[in-house]
């Protein structure tokens, strides 16, 4: 029940912090500056800043469960003030409610979308001391963190964008914002692909290293990443078609449900991607001397 528990609250950080980032990120790079964003943005951004904020409280709550076999003010003081992991699913409490704030006091514009994409940064970032990333000691510590923070950020605006090209392609009514937004991704979409790869390949030199590479297979560990390897591929490949065929088409006036199925389907890899996260920071590494 508790492992259950875990992993849903794991996923629901991850998504959440994606969507409250991620999201509002696209919409400062990718939309006219006055625009208000596609119908269902702000519920969907404001949504997303409420589950993680519970996520994180919840987190917080579970650990505190783990850490003393049941809940008391004590240990919930001790998770908080003692554990890295404590202090930064406070720090993401925190952020994702000031974000909500951000989203309800602002006038509508890209400076509210500014603010709460910055806000959304640190709650993402400081899911870096929620996996395997913080607990590296030694010469590689710092540098495993920094990349896992900075993998953390380039998945979450990744997938965000993808929960934004969504709701854009929902209807006609977006059609005059999407082509430009889809050429706007086009550019910017390989860059952040490839922080995300060599971000990955470090945390994964990190945890499995050259020596244990035969463990991908071998472990739980190196099976679930390898999953998540693959819907990564395929994520790619419906990138690519989103580039070379969908975004071309869409310029031509070429119907949306192509490319609003295309899109719909890598945002649900992206999740199946989140949800294999949330398991692969539960396992231990076969690198790693846990
Ligand atoms: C769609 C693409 C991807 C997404 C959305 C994604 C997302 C994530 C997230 C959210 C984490 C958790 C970080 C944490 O909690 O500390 C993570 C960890 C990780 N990712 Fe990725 N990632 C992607 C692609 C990759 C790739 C291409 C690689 C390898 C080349 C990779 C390797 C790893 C490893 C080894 C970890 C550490 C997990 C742990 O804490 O044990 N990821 N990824």
């Amino acid at each position: 029940m508790l492992d259950a528990a875990v992993l849903a609250v794991r996923f629901l950080q991850y998504a959440g912090a994606a969507l409250l980032f991620g999201v509002p990120l696209f919409f400062v790079y990718a939309l006219p500056a006055g625009s208000p964003g596609p119908r269902g943005s702000r519920a969907m951004v404001g949504g997303a800043a409420a589950v993680l904020a519970v996520g994180s409280a919840a987190a917080i709550a579970v650990q505190a469960s783990v850490f003393a076999g049941w809940l008391t003010g004590e240990s919930l003081g001790a998770v908080v003030t003692y554990m890295a992991f404590g202090k930064a699913a406070l720090v993401r409490t925190v952020a994702a409610l000031f974000a909500l704030g951000l989203l309800l006091a602002l006038p509508r514009g890209r400076w509210r979308w500014s603010a709460v994409a910055a806000a959304g940064a640190v709650a993402a970032a400081s899911l870096g001391w929620m996996g395997h990333g913080a607990a590296s000691e030694g010469p590689l510590a710092g540098v495993h963190l920094a990349a896992d923070v900075l993998h953390v950020l380039a998945a979450c605006a990744w997938l965000g964008a993808l929960a934004a090209f969504v709701l854009l392609a929902r209807g006609e009514a977006g059609r005059a914002q999407l082509h430009p937004a889809l050429r706007t991704f086009s550019a910017l979409g390989p860059a952040l692909i490839a922080l995300l790869v060599l971000s990955g390949l470090a945390n994964t030199w990190v945890l499995i290293g050259p020596d244990h590479i035969a463990d991908l297979v071998r472990s739980a560990y190196g099976r679930v990443l390898l999953a998540k390897l693959v819907l990564f591929a395929a994520m790619l490949a419906l990138a690519a078609a989103n580039r070379y065929r969908h975004t071309p088409a869409v310029a031509e006036g070429a119907p949306l449900g192509p490319v609003r199925r295309s899109l719909a389907w890598e945002a649900a890899l992206g999740l199946a991607v989140l949800a294999l996260v949330a398991w692969l920071g539960t396992l231990a590494p076969p690198g790693f001397g846990l």
